[in-house]
């Protein structure tokens, strides 16, 4: 069986992409260090799949340690990175902290496997395009000066990624760049698990519906938008995780070498007040939510052209917008059952 450790493999899209992982018959080995994620994810993972991963808490940045996991941890046939900090509006406040993280534990990663023949797979946010000049923005797309030291992590570190691929290693790389992934798993047991006030969309919508947060804000409705709020393509995060096999699978076959980017969304956008119509109608729970002013950075509209995906990958997004919302719901209802 295929070995591929999957750092981060706690947290939301990684403990989707290990439920993939087995599904797909892969043998996931999670690297996490809790720092925000919850260990008991890896027994929601175990009930889901019926095989607990080997699981190593670890922070990257540790140089030593990750060159004890590479030993440990030698017959590895691919790495998923997901290990990273991701919330904007923190990077802005404290940008070396999120340089720090996201960029040395990438570069330890790619030092302790360096010259082994291992497939890479960096998860990269469509994030890197700005406001990209058309819609659905495709590949070619240049990548535009980015809006926080989070994005400019994620550019960067694809420049790292595809610096290292040119210079000549037994390296394979893709970079998946995401759209906005949302939803959870169908049975409840795993899905996204916000510490302290949800910064994104969908957490803040089932937080509201649940009772957890008194209302929420839609941020602005005067954008050049068909009904003035932003428009973003959400992805189901289960989709998302296959896009995971299905790059892995792509490197492991003899048609792909060196580096590549691909779009992972769903080729549609919606905007921020369709995603609460779909919400109260799917769940049939009326959300309390107010107009508020526009959030500092926030790009007006974008969604991806995944065609590239589609015809590469032999990938493409399979569930819509209800089944994000029903199973977002499903999940905040789970979690409020069984805190974790
Ligand atoms: C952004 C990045 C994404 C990154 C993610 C990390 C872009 C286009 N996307 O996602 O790559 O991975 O941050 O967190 O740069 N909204 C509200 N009220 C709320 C919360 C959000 O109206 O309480 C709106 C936002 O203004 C936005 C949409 O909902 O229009 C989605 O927001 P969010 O879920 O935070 O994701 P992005 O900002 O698109």
């Amino acid at each position: 069986m295929s070995k591929i450790l999957v750092t981060g493999g706690l947290g939301y899209i990684g403990s989707h992409t290990v439920v993939e992982l087995i599904n797909a018959g892969y043998e996931p080995v999670i690297v996490d260090d809790l720092s925000n994620s919850n260990i008991k994810i890896l027994d929601q993972i175990t009930k889901i799949t019926g095989k607990k991963p080997v699981f190593h808490q670890l922070d990257l940045c540790d140089v030593n340690g990750v060159m004890s996991l590479a030993t440990a941890e030698h017959d590895i046939e691919g790495i998923i990175h997901f290990a990273a900090f991701k919330a904007v509006g923190e990077s802005v406040k404290l940008p070396l902290k999120y340089y720090r993280n996201n960029i040395f534990s990438l570069i330890n990663l790619l030092d302790a496997y360096y010259g082994k023949p291992v497939n890479f797979v960096f998860s990269s946010s469509c994030t890197v395009y700005g406001q990209p000049d058309h819609l659905p923005v495709n590949e070619s797309a240049p990548v535009k000066p980015a809006q926080s030291p989070y994005g400019n992590t994620k550019q960067i570190a694809e420049e790292i990624l595809s610096d290292m691929v040119a210079s000549g290693t037994n390296y394979k790389v893709i970079s998946l760049r995401y759209f906005n992934p949302v939803g959870a798993h169908d049975t409840a047991l795993i899905g996204e698990l916000p510490i302290g006030v949800p910064q994104n969309l969908v957490p803040f919508i089932t937080q509201t519906a649940i009772g957890k947060r008194e209302k929420i804000t839609v941020f602005g409705d005067d954008y050049n938008t068909p009904d003035g709020s932003c428009v973003r393509d959400y992805i189901h995060v289960v989709d998302l995780a296959k896009a995971h096999v299905a790059a892995l699978k792509l490197m492991s076959g003899n048609d792909f070498e060196g580096y590549d980017v691909f779009n992972i969304g769903t080729g549609k956008g919606n905007s921020v007040l369709e995603i609460i119509a779909a919400f109260e109608q799917t769940t049939g729970e009326k959300l309390n939510y107010e107009i508020g002013p526009r959030r500092g950075g926030d790009v007006e509209q974008v969604w991806g052209d995944v065609s590239k995906s589609e015809k590469q990958l032999h990938w493409s997004a399979g569930l819509g917008i209800d089944t994000m919302m029903s199973s977002a719901w499903e999940w905040e209802k789970y979690l409020s059952n069984n805190p974790l």
